[in-house]
């Protein structure tokens, strides 16, 4: 297996929840440049990158995927792509589906295009999720996603991702473009927008109020720590064979009452804190993926997902980083670029 390195990684999404995880880790592990280009939507948080904002080896860019002459003007100096910008919540999706075609799919193939005319050489990771598997029956616990499992997605969101990836596919087979895709589980750890579900349940219950549970709370999901999920990532980009699909996970199956039942214990709440809502519409019942290709063929597995540790560890990063949720919370983050960078947000 030969090991590809890199000089300077352009970094799409990256003041959102897996995208600034992964640029702090990939700058901790790596002697590498990175240009994080982010529109800074509603998720966009450029405190996320507080820490490394004065690093020489960090550029933010505050743009949009849609802008291909930017694209290709930052392409040139990079040898690779790390492809995180999508809108990411499934009930958003179900509101408003327009976004996700625009950023999703649109944006999407707006860097293809921009990759193609930049010549062969660059690298692209394109970050997609398991959802575009659909859904799995609960009274089948042996059955899991495998890269050859039928893309069925079933909320607007995990069809825009889908169209997404078939359009990284199609752009390798037609032009030859050096693309991968990566498919994982759910990601928990610090920096998630509290409108997920572990990081609202955990601010909700820090702000005295209950956690709204959907339907039984029986669905079921793999749980896996973002920063197992950022060094799959750079494993897939360093050692991945181009053209290939990697599912990423945790092996971790939890139910929704079951996580909620364990976020209540360590936070020393009780279940009078659960409330039953209605159901999410057209809510996926259970994700469960097999990893075993990325851990046969490229040697990565999960260290950092141990259960309950792993979930306290995140829990008591929210408790400490209460600023942090409450900008979040009360709006104040989007005032932190026009106070770092001295220009208003005009984006939504
Ligand atoms: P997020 O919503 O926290 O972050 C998304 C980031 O993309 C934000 O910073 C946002 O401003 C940016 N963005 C959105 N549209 C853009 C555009 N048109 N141009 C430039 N930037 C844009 O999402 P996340 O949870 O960090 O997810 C990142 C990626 O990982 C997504 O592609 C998502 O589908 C995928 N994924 C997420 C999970 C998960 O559990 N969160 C699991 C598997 C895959
Ligand atoms: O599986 C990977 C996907 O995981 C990613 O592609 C998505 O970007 C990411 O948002 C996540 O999707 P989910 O829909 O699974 O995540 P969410 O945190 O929204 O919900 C997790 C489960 O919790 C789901 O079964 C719905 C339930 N839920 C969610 C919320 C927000 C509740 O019961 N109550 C809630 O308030």
């Amino acid at each position: 297996m030969s090991i590809q390195t890199f000089k300077k990684l352009l970094v799409t999404g990256g003041a959102g929840f897996i995208g600034s995880n992964f640029i702090h880790f990939v700058l901790a592990t790596r002697p590498v440049s990175v240009i994080n280009l982010d529109c800074l939507s509603y998720s966009g948080n450029l405190e996320n990158l507080s820490a490394i904002e004065a690093d020489e080896r960090y550029r933010f860019v505050h743009g949009d995927i849609n802008d291909r002459q930017l694209l290709e003007d930052l392409l040139k100096e990079c040898d690779a792509v790390v492809h995180f910008a999508a809108e990411s919540h499934v009930d958003r999706s179900i509101i408003d589906a327009r976004p996700f075609v625009k950023s999703n799919v649109m944006g999407t193939q707006t860097l293809l295009d921009a990759l193609r005319s930049s010549g062969q050489d660059k690298r692209l990771v394109h970050v997609s999720t398991d959802e575009v598997y659909g859904s799995l029956p609960l009274d089948k616990p042996e059955l899991k996603f495998h890269e050859e499992s039928p893309i069925k997605p079933n909320s607007p969101y995990a069809a825009s991702k889908a169209a997404s990836d078939l359009l990284v596919q199609s752009y390798h087979e037609t032009f030859g473009l050096d693309a991968l895709i990566t498919r994982c589980s759910n990601n928990f750890g610090a920096y998630q927008f509290p409108e997920k579900v572990i990081p609202l349940f955990v601010t909700n219950l820090l702000e005295g109020k209950k956690v709204p549970l959907y339907g039984d709370g029986k669905n079921v999901r793999d749980w896996l720590h973002v920063l197992d999920h950022c060094e799959a990532i750079l494993t897939v980009l360093e050692k991945g064979q181009s053209g290939e699909v990697y599912n990423i996970g945790g092996n971790n199956e939890r139910s929704n009452l079951e996580l909620t039942q364990a976020i209540l214990q360590i936070m020393g709440q009780g279940p009078e804190m659960i409330e039953y809502v209605a159901d999410r519409l057209g809510h996926d019942r259970r994700y469960a993926i097999d990893a075993e290709k990325i851990k046969r063929e490229l040697g990565w597995e999960p260290t950092r997902s141990s259960w309950p540790e792993a979930l306290e560890e995140t829990v008591q990063w929210y408790v400490d980083n209460q600023d942090w949720w409450r900008h979040v919370k009360s709006g104040a983050y989007r005032d932190y670029y026009q106070l770092q960078y001295g220009q208003r947000l005009t984006t939504h």
